[in-house]
């Protein structure tokens, strides 16, 4: 049986439409399937990057072979007991040609940007998913993701490459995460929601159903939104508020 394993074996997710399925085989057929071990990379040796350690360590069809961080304070540390490499090179040097990567960068348009830059370098990206995190069959999962602990991605919903699902993290049925879209802890996204590229969603937020979230939308930290937000927009409060409109001045990394 000629299977690639590039996510987690204890979930079981379909791939998008346009993306090389990883499991193409039946529900019947995967119970029989034996684990087989994936050398995975981390890019990132940050709070994400560690989190990220986590999901993996929790898999068993994953060998984490070491974090990827050119910061010349990490070089040759150990950051919980995983090796730094300075490069996506030298984990090559080190493991061969055939380790996967996950971009674990909080950033959502770096990790997307840093993504594509490696994919085109020939590196094959993967998901992290807990084995806790609950993940409908009929779902669809993108590469380079990550669906943090507790996390539960329901019936027909998409996640789209590059997005982060943070922990117990509920995305309603027939929902859309798009790319490079991350969603924070507690956050509760209702049915049909949309998510747009690179959007951020703050920690305990609450998305009515049906709403449509812009492209680079920040929602605050429990914001309960009841309306459509344009892109680059700020809404904070509820119900939701205009708060500010995002410029390409506007510091992402405040929000992590
Ligand atoms: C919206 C947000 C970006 C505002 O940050 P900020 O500009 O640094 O805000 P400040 O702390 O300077 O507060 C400015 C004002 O907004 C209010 N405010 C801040 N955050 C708010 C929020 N989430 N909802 C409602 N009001 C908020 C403050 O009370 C303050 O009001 P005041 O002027 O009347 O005193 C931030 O609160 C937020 O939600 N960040 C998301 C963090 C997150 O969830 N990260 C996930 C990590 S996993």
């Amino acid at each position: 049986m000629d299977v690639r394993y590039i996510a987690c074996m204890a979930r079981m997710p379909s791939f998008l439409p346009n993306i090389r399925p990883v499991y193409n085989v039946s529900v019947n057929e995967r119970s029989e399937m034996q684990p087989m071990t994936q050398k995975v990379a981390i890019f990132g040796a940050g709070a994400q990057g560690r989190v990220t350690l986590d999901i993996l360590r929790a898999c068993n069809n994953v060998a984490v072979v070491g974090f990827i961080d050119s910061n010349p304070d990490l070089k040759s540390q150990k950051i919980n007991d995983l090796s730094v490499f300075g490069s996506a090179d030298a984990i090559r040097e080190a493991f061969g040609t055939d380790s996967s990567v996950i971009i674990a960068l909080g950033a959502n348009k770096i990790r997307m940007n840093v993504a594509n830059a490696l994919k085109t370098e020939g590196w094959q990206l993967f998901s992290a998913i807990h084995p806790s995190a609950v993940i409908s069959q009929s779902a669809r999962i993108g590469q380079n993701v990550a669906i943090m602990p507790h996390a539960l991605v329901h019936s027909n919903a998409v996640v789209h490459d590059h997005a982060i699902i943070n922990s117990s993290t509920v995305i309603e049925h027939d929902s859309i995460v798009g790319a490079g879209a991350s969603v924070s802890p507690g956050t509760q996204v209702g049915g049909r929601v949309t998510i747009g590229e690179s959007a951020f969603i703050g920690t305990g937020a609450i998305i009515l159903p049906r709403v449509t979230i812009g492209e680079q939308a920040v929602i605050a930290a429990g914001a309960l939104v009841t309306k459509d937000v344009p892109d680059r927009t700020l809404v904070a409060g509820s119900p939701a508020k205009h708060v500010q409109d995002i410029d390409d001045d506007f510091d992402w990394k405040r929000l992590l």
